[in-house]
């Protein structure tokens, strides 16, 4: 038996799917929040699409499910509520702008820091949600607040 509930298949290392709701609330709401094996994700309808994502920004843990939505050089993003970090709905990019100070009369323009906020697989069945947890084998800033030491600190707070 897998202890923390993660069902990982050990040969695979991949995460099976939860239903996590259904699409027409969803749809109303345009966000949810789900725990997937043992995981607080949020996930968002936007422009007829959905996007998961660890719920905890990779900045310091703000809490993203209450940010609000907004475009960004043509990319939808999540404006955390705490420090207005972006990140891209698409992708878990952190975005922000910079400006030439050899030029300062040139516009600020958007940049990437890569990616910093894990994005989880949404899949649609039969009016069904699904959440796939990533496991992408890369260390995503965001993971420090969805596993080990920054969840003991909350639960025992
Ligand atoms: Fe999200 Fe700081 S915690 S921007």
């Amino acid at each position: 038996m897998d202890p923390d509930g993660s069902e990982q298949d050990p040969e695979m290392k991949k995460y099976s799917s939860v239903c996590v709701g259904r699409e027409e609330d969803i749809k109303k709401s345009e966000r949810m929040t789900a725990v997937v094996h043992d995981r607080e994700v949020v996930i968002f309808y936007h422009r007829g699409e959905y996007h998961a994502m660890d719920i905890r920004c990779y900045h310091s843990g703000g809490p993203l499910h209450l940010g609000e939505i907004e475009e960004f050089d043509g990319r939808p993003c999540i404006v955390c509520p705490w420090h207005k970090y972006k990140i891209t709905l698409a992708t878990g990019e952190g975005l922000y702008q910079s400006i030439n100070p050899k030029d300062p009369s040139a516009k600020p323009k958007w940049c990437s820091k890569g990616i910093k906020q894990r994005i989880h697989t949404v899949t649609v069945d039969n009016g069904n949600i699904y959440v796939t947890l990533s496991n992408e084998p890369f260390k995503c800033d965001s993971d420090f607040y969805a596993t080990g030491v920054f969840k003991v600190i909350q639960s025992s707070s």
